[in-house]
């Protein structure tokens, strides 16, 4: 604003408005620690004076720094009469070293009247809100904020309420923008954006810079990444600008070098084909789900306790005993493991008909989950601790989903390689994994192509690196194609073929990993040739038969493109 001020000939050039002067008054702030507060002041008056020498020299009016207390010291996301915990005998009541605090009638806080809002929020995770703010704040800005999933990040309820100003009828303000994690074009941020961008009185994005490289990486932290957004109210037009080189992040002069596109920005912060908000298809329906939560490491068993057990004297005991598969087993190598699966059995049913079962169970699980609600009674855990014998998330509609499937096609959640195999049907995935409920090697053989893989890229979310494959938002909306029964038949030969080559790869070769096997493959995809590739990857290479995987995966690709109508070599 200086700036452009000075462009037009400084302060005179406002000459005849007199009383108008641009200085640190217009500039006001929010800040919760007084500390802070004080040097934001002091920023101001600096970058004033600064400008003030460059423009215009010589010195400024007396008194040189003004008090006008423009940046407020109080909680911007809550308002709330707070009153400390006592027992009984008038003591604050502590909280893991932290005194509680009742918030009474918790809401949200008047923000002054601003034509810009610009801010850099606190960055903390939505599930460490509780951890770092304490259970009894981050429940009442929860209260206060309705409108935020909990899972959102701190960040979030500034940039909502920001929206939510920006949407009033005759609001002063004209633009917002913020400095927040990259995460927010991810799943649980992006609710926020969404149902701001699609509400009755519409905003819209303006600016974004989905990802870009924030403080120099210290010895002992890893590098932040954040994104910028800025919206304005009503439908338009934005300009997406991407990060395309960054160079001497650990220095004091980075370069970054910004591509810049122009269109209506998604949610997610994309231009284009707006994958966020396609809706659940019918279709989809009730085939996928995650597969059981434990809750609770008693129901894992080994060879040795599942002859303690007494499976061999307790008839029926040895059905209720499954393969147990999590991610690890299958990304790295199977543990071999078995669960004790006793759902549809009440309580009495597993006393009598398998007492030692009971007594393993009563003495791990019942223990444990009591222990987790005498620490934290949530309606979870005394739900958990009721059905003690089974597992706390059981999966019903799964279940039900896979009855009489020989077979059943799962993929691991948070995965570096999006990739997708057949289970045998007596196997019980592990919450970790995400189970579709087919037997068909058509599915497989869809979901395995690159075009699936591109769509569940962005549709989903990623957690640190890995990408993150949720059933909701990768698989529900998905729309598989309709091929021809000769198209069909050969996606199906081709994805028989796939999952037996690297189920085979892996079974004869014991040092082999799945994560290798594509690792490798990756590799092969990005230009390289064998001889382009380490001793280690060499050895993977040909352990693995990786240029068959490469085939196999090249020729699915092709058919599946074809079952869509579309060329082969169609950009992700
Ligand atoms: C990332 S720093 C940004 C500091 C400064 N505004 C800047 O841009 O350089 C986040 C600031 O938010 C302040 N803060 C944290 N929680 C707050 C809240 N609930 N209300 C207002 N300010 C808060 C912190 O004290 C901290 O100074």
């Amino acid at each position: 604003m200086l700036e452009a001020l000075a462009d037009l000939g400084g302060q005179e050039a406002l000459s005849g408005l007199e009383g108008h002067t641009v200085d640190p008054h217009q500039l006001l702030g929010l800040e919760k620690n007084p500390r802070a507060a004080a040097i934001a002041e002091l920023a101001l008056w600096i970058g004033y004076l600064q400008w003030h020498a460059r423009t215009r020299g010589g010195a400024p009016n007396e008194p040189i720094l003004k008090a006008f207390r423009n940046i407020r010291v109080m909680d911007a996301v809550l308002e709330a009469e707070e009153e400390l915990l006592r027992d009984a005998a008038g003591r604050p009541v502590g909280d893991r070293g932290r005194e509680r605090t009742r918030y009474l009638n918790p809401r949200l806080p008047a923000w002054p009247d601003a034509e810009f809002i610009v801010g850099n929020p606190p960055f903390i995770g939505g599930k460490d809100l509780r951890a770092r703010l304490g259970a009894d704040y981050a429940e009442a800005l929860w209260a206060a904020n309705t409108g935020i999933n909990e899972s959102a990040d701190l960040v979030m309820h500034w940039w909502d309420r920001a929206a939510g100003i920006l949407a009033a009828k005759d609001s002063p303000l004209r633009r917002f923008g913020f400095v927040t994690t990259n995460s927010i074009s991810q799943v649980l941020q992006r609710r926020t954006l969404e149902r701001r961008m699609a509400g009755r009185a519409p905003i819209s994005i303006v600016m974004a810079i989905p990802d870009h490289p924030w403080t120099k990486a210290a010895r002992d932290s890893a590098a932040v990444r954040i994104a910028m957004t800025v919206a304005e109210a009503g439908l338009k037009e934005g300009a997406l600008r991407e990060v395309v080189r960054e160079e001497g992040l650990a220095t004091d002069a980075p370069l970054i070098e910004l591509s810049e596109r122009r269109g209506r920005i998604n949610a997610d912060l994309t231009i284009g084909a707006d994958v966020g908000a396609a809706k659940a298809l019918l279709a989809n329906g009730g085939l996928s789900s995650p597969g059981v939560k434990l809750h609770g490491q008693g129901f894992v068993v080994s060879t040795q306790d599942v002859r303690a057990l007494g499976v061999d004297r307790r008839p029926g005991l040895a059905e209720r005993i499954a393969p147990y598969r999590n991610g690890r087993d299958l990304t790295a190598r199977p543990r071999d493991a078995r669960a004790l699966d006793l759902y549809g059995f009440s309580e009495e049913r597993v006393r009598r008909d398998f007492p030692e079962a009971y007594q393993h169970l009563a003495a791990t699980v019942k223990v444990d989950r009591a222990k987790q609600h005498a620490m934290s009674p949530t309606k979870d855990a005394a739900d958990y601790l009721a059905r003690w014998w089974i597992f706390g998330k059981p999966r019903p509609d799964l279940r039900d989903a896979l009855v009489g499937l020989s077979r059943y096609v799962v993929t691991v959640e948070t995965s570096k390689h999006r990739v997708f195999q057949f289970l045998d049907g007596s196997v019980l995935p592990d919450n970790m994994l995400v189970a579709v409920a087919t037997d068909s090697a058509v599915h497989l053989g869809v979901l395995s192509s690159r075009i699936h893989a591109a769509w569940a890229s962005v549709a989903g979310a990623t957690l640190e690196d890995r990408p993150r494959y949720s059933k909701s938002r990768c698989f529900d909306p998905f729309p598989f194609p309709h091929p021809t029964p000769v198209q069909a038949a050969r996606i199906a030969a081709i994805a028989e073929e796939l999952d037996a080559h690297r189920k085979r790869v892996l079974d004869e070769r014991p040092k082999l990993t799945l994560t290798g096997l594509y690792n490798v493959l990756e590799r092969l995809r990005g230009g390289a040739t064998p001889s382009d590739l380490t001793p280690a990857e060499r050895r993977v290479f040909d352990e693995g038969l990786v240029l068959i995987l490469k085939e196999l995966h090249d020729r699915l690709d092709l058919e599946v493109a074809g079952a869509y109508g579309w060329p082969a070599d169609l950009p992700a």
